[in-house]
């Protein structure tokens, strides 16, 4: 697949919406607009299409998930937030649609609370960056594109 013909779905869940004010400690000042006009504009220099949604309910976020195999996403790159360490359904969701998808993290999950370094997710995803904060997201649209243009 050429990247030209790649549409990539950025999916943030629960509590995102709240960047830049949200814990700036653990989590950074960059709002979540800030984070998706960066995506944009790497996703332009990679030549991929780019949508981008934010929930703070995992309905929507599964309902998103199926409605994506409809579109012709061919990828999805997914901060689930909390529900990362708590959701079955989310995770069955992207099982359900087998589109390639990678998980972020702003912060090193490993590295904090004990409830925080198991993920329901990385099982159905083709790779986990976290602890690089902004950055990660950007590492992990580079590496979804890789893998759909490999
Ligand atoms: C997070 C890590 C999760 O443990 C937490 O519940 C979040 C944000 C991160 O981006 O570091 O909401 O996914």
């Amino acid at each position: 697949m050429s990247s030209a013909d790649i549409q990539i779905l950025v999916l943030h869940g629960p509590n995102l919406n709240l960047l830049g004010t949200r814990e700036p400690e653990v989590y950074g000042k960059d709002t979540l607009k800030d984070v998706d006009k960066g995506l944009s504009l790497l996703a332009g220099e990679l030549g991929v299409g780019i949508d981008t949604f934010q929930s703070n309910h995992e309905g929507e976020l599964i309902d998103r998930i199926h409605a994506a195999r409809d579109q012709g996403i061919g990828g999805i790159l997914i901060n689930p937030g909390g529900l990362t360490h708590t959701s079955v359904s989310l995770r069955d969701a992207l099982a359900a649609v087998a589109i390639p998808a990678v998980e972020v993290h702003l912060s090193n999950v490993h590295a904090r609370e004990p409830f925080r370094h198991h993920s329901y997710i990385s099982s159905v995803a083709i790779g986990q960056i976290c602890g690089f904060g902004v950055a990660s997201y950007q590492l992990a649209l580079r590496g979804l594109v890789m893998h759909l243009s490999g």
